[in-house]
């Protein structure tokens, strides 16, 4: 695409280079950024007039007027040479043709083209009626309408031009504010920011970004920041730029960007330990750069809280722009909802009830044959924290449970080659490595069973503190439930959880299975100390890690001679993602540009003190 459109499009060099502008992510940032102004200005930061408006989430455009007369439009390129998409701009209504009064010299109006959220929405329906791909988001839909090689087709876009800039090329006008050069644009005939307000002094201006951030639904056109500006032009001057933006405006980036679309259908999943998760299956839509089908609302009282209804449109995001997660509803007057949502009574996947502990907020499917469970428990046994197999991820798994030829962890170890041999996809050599790394995980140690049996509360600092007190399974299976209590690393609840599951029937005859196999139930990892592979780093975790509590987590890290503050810096070594994770940390971490690691990736994290990959 890039390079027929280059040919397309003539290349043009900005008077001015077109810069860009610094970023501050919250509040406190924002006043850091005003005290660095009055200090650079010698001037008390109470009274410094600033410009606050929205930071409109388009494309720079510059357009130039010569004696009066639109004379040429070019995109910001690289800020020193972009291109000439005039003719194209000439049919944008909202920019004026000639400047009323002006009949001599140079200017530039700099601003954003976009498509009004209405203009957008309107547009979208009627590439659907034609049949035509629709566009993602206002922004692609706006940069591909902008760059059509036919004006004519542009002229079909309702594309729209809001000024914030004017560039008096030739020196020929003279404004003191920047606010009477806006209402010169005005006047004009461009669009300006009606959100625009000219407030005195930190806290006034604080308050009115915090305005753009409770309203930002509200407004006609998608926004990602509030953009900050001194509105005296003597002080601009004086501040001044550096070499990529300008020293008297600032940038406050909204948290997470947010979009609407459909809610299809509530559905709820069933995690290995039988926990059933609500989720959104959503109108596919695109949410900070990639597309949105399905998102997590956590539990039940998360779905009451949101009330959020089959039919509903929804507001999405991704935390930090990791994790898809459903806001709530927006309204929509004179529509008619579809009755509250209500958590299903039983399993989708066995059909048996769903239990909820009334001071839980989790549910449960508690039969231990849902093959839902049965799926997530197998592929958590052979997960790189436990047994660590080779080539049994979920669809092999899937594919195992399908053909009968799996029901119990158990079962793995009596998978004979040549059966396996014959699954689709397998072949014979896959099918003799897969036996052989099942093979090859039974000299494991008893810790990395225990974690993989995926005992409720039981992690891997647990499962190493039972094992490296037991040494073997039978010691632990018969342990009086005082003895599992008064281990350091295992508490009341997970004693409790330990000392059931070993007596349970099933557990016993799984436990015979694995011993037939051959299966290591002795602890090997244990008696010397943890290599310190964090020594000196700080290491953030946010959200649930499954099988660590918080504490656990950190625990956990420390032993590898790390540390895990409570907040994200510079200094940060990664952040460690785990479920429902706090979107200012996630924030924060990607605008540092601090690694963001998956949960997965936790126990590659502690055992190396790296990851194999980040989270895009
Ligand atoms: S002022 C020298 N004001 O944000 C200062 N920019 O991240 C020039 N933008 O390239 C920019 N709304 O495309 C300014 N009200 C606003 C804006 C705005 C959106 C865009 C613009 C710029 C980018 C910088």
């Amino acid at each position: 695409m890039g390079a027929r459109d280059a040919t397309v499009f003539q290349e043009v060099e900005h008077a001015e280079s077109m810069l860009s502008l610094d970023n501050v992510f919250d509040a406190p940032e924002l006043r850091q950024w005003a005290e660095r102004v009055a200090k650079g200005l010698g001037s008390d930061v109470e009274t410094l007039n600033f410009a606050v408006e929205p930071k409109i989430d388009g494309l720079a455009l510059s357009i130039t007027y010569v004696d009066g007369a639109l004379h040429q439009a070019a995109t910001r390129g690289d800020g020193r040479v972009g291109e000439d998409v005039t003719e194209n701009v000439r049919t944008i209504r909202n920019v004026p043709v000639t400047l009323p009064g002006v009949a001599r010299g140079r200017l530039e109006v700099r601003g954003e083209v976009f498509l009004a959220l209405d203009d957008f929405h309107e547009l979208n329906d009627r590439q659907r009626a034609q049949g035509a791909k629709e566009f993602a988001n206002p922004r692609n839909a706006a940069a591909g309408s902008l760059r059509q090689k036919d004006p004519r087709v542009s002229a079909q876009r309702p594309l729209s031009f809001l000024a914030y800039q004017l560039v008096d090329v030739s020196g020929s006008l003279s404004f003191t504010t920047y606010l009477d050069t806006i209402r010169q644009l005005a006047e004009w005939g461009f669009l300006t920011a009606e959100e625009t307000r000219l407030e005195v002094g930190v806290e006034a201006m604080i308050e009115r970004s915090d305005w753009y951030e409770e309203h930002r639904h509200d407004l006609r056109y998608d926004i990602d920041g509030i953009v900050v500006k001194v509105d005296d032009l003597a002080q601009r001057e004086q501040l001044g730029f550096t070499s990529r933006a300008p020293r008297w405006a600032i940038a406050r980036k909204l948290p997470p960007e947010e979009r609407t679309t459909r809610l299809l259908a509530i559905e709820v999943s069933i995690g290995r330990t039988g926990r059933a998760t609500p989720y959104a299956v959503l109108e596919p839509v695109v949410v900070a750069g990639s597309t949105v089908s399905m998102a997590t609302l956590h539990n039940q009282d998360q779905v009451a809280a949101k009330d959020v209804r089959p039919g509903d449109l929804v507001i999405v995001r991704k935390a930090g722009d990791v994790i898809p997660e459903v806001v709530g509803a927006v309204a929509e007057p004179g529509k008619r909802r579809a009755k509250r949502w209500t958590f299903p009574s039983n399993c989708p996947d066995c059909g048996q009830p769903l239990e909820r502990a009334s001071d839980q907020s989790d549910t449960y499917c508690v039969n231990p044959a849902c093959p839902a469970q049965l799926l997530h428990q197998i592929v958590h046994f052979a997960s790189r924290g436990a047994l660590d197999i080779e080539g049994l991820g979920e669809q092999r798994v899937a594919q195992l449970l399908g053909a009968g030829l799996v029901s119990d962890v158990a079962d793995l170890f009596t998978l004979r080659a040549e059966v396996l041999a014959a699954l689709e996809g397998l072949g014979e050599l896959s099918a003799t490595s897969l036996v052989r790394e099942i093979d090859k995980a039974k000299s494991t140690s008893l810790s990395r069973v225990l974690v993989g049996l995926g005992i409720r509360h039981v992690g891997p600092v647990a499962a190493r503190a039972l094992a490296t007190h037991f040494r073997n399974y039978a010691a632990l299976a018969h342990a009086p439930l005082e003895e599992l209590e008064d281990l350091a690393g295992v508490g009341p609840v997970i004693a409790q959880s330990v000392y059931q599951y070993c007596r349970e029937e099933e557990s016993r005859e799984r436990v015979g299975r694995f011993v037939a196999a051959g299966l290591s139930l002795v602890e090997r990892e244990s008696g010397r100390a943890l290599e310190a592979t964090l020594q000196g780093k700080a290491v953030v975790v946010t959200g649930a890690l499954e099988g660590y509590s918080r504490d656990e987590a950190e625990a956990a890290i420390v032993a590898r001679g790390g540390t895990s503050p409570g907040s994200v810096s510079k200094k940060t070594y990664c952040v460690v993602v785990g479920e429902a994770p706090g979107a200012s940390k996630l924030e924060k971490a990607q605008a540092l540009g601090v690694p963001r690691v998956g949960a997965n990736e936790f126990e590659t994290l502690l055992g190396t003190g790296t990851w194999t990959s980040t989270l895009a």
